[in-house]
C-alpha cells in the first residue's frame, strides 16, 4: 500500500513505537522528519529509512521546548515545503519507574511527567496546526496509553498526563475541523520491545496477556504502526476526534 505517498509526516519521539511507525509511514511513502531526544536514535531510524529506499531526515529533539519543536517543524518546511501530518509520540516514564501512589508521590516527578507528555504536546500542537493550515488541512496524531483509562493504585502521573492528551486532541479536532485537520488519539496497550522485555519476567507478561483478548501474545510495536498509517491515510478521512484503543481489547468502550 502507497497511501501516504507525498505526505510529509513530523514524528515527534522515535524508540520502540516511533521506530515501527516511521517504517510504517516511509514504506507506504511518506517522507518523515524525525525528532527524538536521542539524536542518535533518531537518526538511526532515519537512515534505516533511506537504506529502505524512503525519504527521511532526523534531528535532536527536545520534547519540553517550543524551540526545538519549532524548529523540527521548520525543517520539514525548509527541506519538503509544508507538514501534511504530525504525530506526537515521545513520553517520559519516571513515574512508572516507582510504585508508589499518590501519597508518596514526588511532585518533581509529577512535574516532569506533565512537562514532558502533557505541556510538551501541547507545544507540539502550537507548532503543527500553523503548517497544516498553510496545507489546507491535515492530521494530528498523539500517542497516549491505555493508563488514560485503567485503574491503577500506582503510576498516577503519567496516568494524568496521558489521559490530559485526549482533551488536547478532543480540543484540536472540535477547533481545527471545520479547517480539514484531523485529530485522534492512539491509545495502546502494553506493547513489547527490548525496553519492557528487561523489564518484565514471564509472570508478568502472562498476566498482562490475561488481560486481553488474545491468551498467547502482547502488542507489538508494528501493531501500532498499522493504526498510526490508517490514521493519517485518506482511508482514514472520516475519522476524527477519536480514541483507538489498540490493546487487544484489553480496554473496551463499546
Ligand atoms: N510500549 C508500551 O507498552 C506503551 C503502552 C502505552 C503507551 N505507550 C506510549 O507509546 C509512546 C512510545 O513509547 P515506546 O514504548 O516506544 O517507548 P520508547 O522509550 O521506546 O520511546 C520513547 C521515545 O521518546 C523519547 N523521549 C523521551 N522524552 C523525550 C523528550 N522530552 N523529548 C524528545 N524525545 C523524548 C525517548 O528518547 C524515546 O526514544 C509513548 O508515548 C508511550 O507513553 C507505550
Amino acid at each position: 500500500m502507497r497511501r501516504l505517498e507525498g505526505k510529509v509526516i513530523v514524528l515527534a519521539g522515535s524508540g520502540a513505537i516511533g521506530g515501527a511507525c516511521a517504517r510504517r509511514y516511509a514504506s507506504e511513502g511518506a517522507t518523515v522528519v524525525i525528532g527524538d531526544r536521542n539524536a542518535d536514535v533518531a537518526a538511526a531510524s532515519a537512515e534505516e529509512l533511506i537504506a529502505a529506499g524512503g525519504k527521511a531526515v532526523s534531528q535532536h529533539l527536545d520534547g519540553t521546548s517550543a524551540e526545538s519543536i519549532q524548529s523540527l517543524v521548520d525543517r520539514a518546511v525548509t527541506d519538503f515545503g509544508g507538514i501534511d501530518c504530525f504525530h506526537a509520540n515521545y513520553a517520559s516514564f519516571v513515574d512508572g519507574t516507582i510504585s508508589v501512589d499518590v501519597l508518596d508521590l514526588p511532585m518533581e516527578l509529577w512535574d516532569e511527567e506533565m512537562e514532558v507528555d502533557a505541556r510538551g504536546f501541547v507545544l507540539c500542537t502550537k507548532a503543527a496546526i500553523p503548517e497544516l493550515l498553510k496545507r489546507g488541512g491535515g492530521a494530528m496524531l498523539y500517542t497516549s496509553s491505555g493508563a488514560a483509562y485503567e485503574v491503577a493504585p500506582i503510576r498516577v502521573a503519567y496516568s494524568m498526563a496521558k489521559a490530559s492528551i485526549l482533551a488536547l486532541m478532543r480540543h484540536v479536532a472540535t477547533r481545527f475541523g471545520p479547517q480539514n485537520i484531523r485529530a485522534n488519539v492512539i491509545a495502546p496497550g502494553l506493547i513489547l520491545h527490548p525496553r519492557l522485555e528487561k523489564k518484565f519476567d514471564e509472570a508478568t507478561k502472562k498476566a498482562f496477556m490475561r488481560s486481553n483478548m488474545f491468551k498467547d501474545r502482547l502488542g507489538e510495536p508494528d501493531d501500532i504502526a498499522a493504526m498510526a498509517a490508517f490514521l493519517m491515510s485518506s482511508d482514514a478521512k472520516y475519522v476524527t476526534a477519536q480514541v483507538m484503543c489498540v490493546d487487544g481489547g484489553a480496554t473496551s468502550r463499546a
